[in-house]
């Protein structure tokens, strides 16, 4: 079956407008972030790149009187609840395995625990990594969400990691992640 590439996930329209919300260049360090990660976890890179390339997709501009409102947004966020759905159906639309696409959605679901009641939650190493990655590349006050890069140069990087990605894939990719 057809995988979408990173490139083809990232050139995705939806993709270009939710990720100009939490920031280019916070996704596609963090997608490098779970690249390395991958490896020392045990998980599919592929997956886990994919993953945190699309982690924080489900964010909503929080602004009031035309400034972040960082105060509004840790009261009332569920980016990751909404980045869940809308890179599941995203995946699905460019053709990614079922199985996959909720492996990746369940991820971006539990990247942060902000939104959740108070508890242990009890992450797979897929999951894990992607927070890892996630917060490898956090700026305090979510400044991170705010770098710009050029969309030339994105696309170059997601192109390194594609080739990285290449022939990397694990024998049994959702071993880790069921
Ligand atoms: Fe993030």
């Amino acid at each position: 079956m057809h995988q979408p590439s990173l490139l083809e996930i990232f050139k995705h329209p939806k993709t270009q407008k939710y990720l100009q919300r939490s920031g280019v260049v916070h996704a596609i360090a963090s997608s490098f972030h779970a690249y390395k990660l991958s490896s020392q976890y045990g998980v599919d890179p592929i997956l886990a790149c994919k993953a945190a390339l699309l982690h924080d997709i489900g964010h909503y501009t929080w602004y009031r009187d035309g400034k972040w409102d960082y105060e509004q947004y840790k009261a009332n966020d569920i980016h990751a609840i909404k980045g869940a759905e809308r890179a599941h159906k995203l995946l699905i639309e460019l053709g990614e395995e079922r199985e996959h696409a909720k492996a990746i959605s369940l991820a971006i679901l539990l990247h942060t625990d902000s939104y959740l009641p108070g508890g242990q939650l009890e992450l797979n190493p897929l999951q894990k990594v992607v927070r890892l990655a996630d917060e490898a590349d956090e700026e305090p006050e979510g400044l991170h969400h705010y770098r710009e890069i050029s969309y030339d140069k994105a696309i170059e990087l997601i192109k390194k990691l594609d080739s990285m990605l290449e022939g990397k894939e694990m024998p049994n990719p959702l071993q880790q992640t069921s």
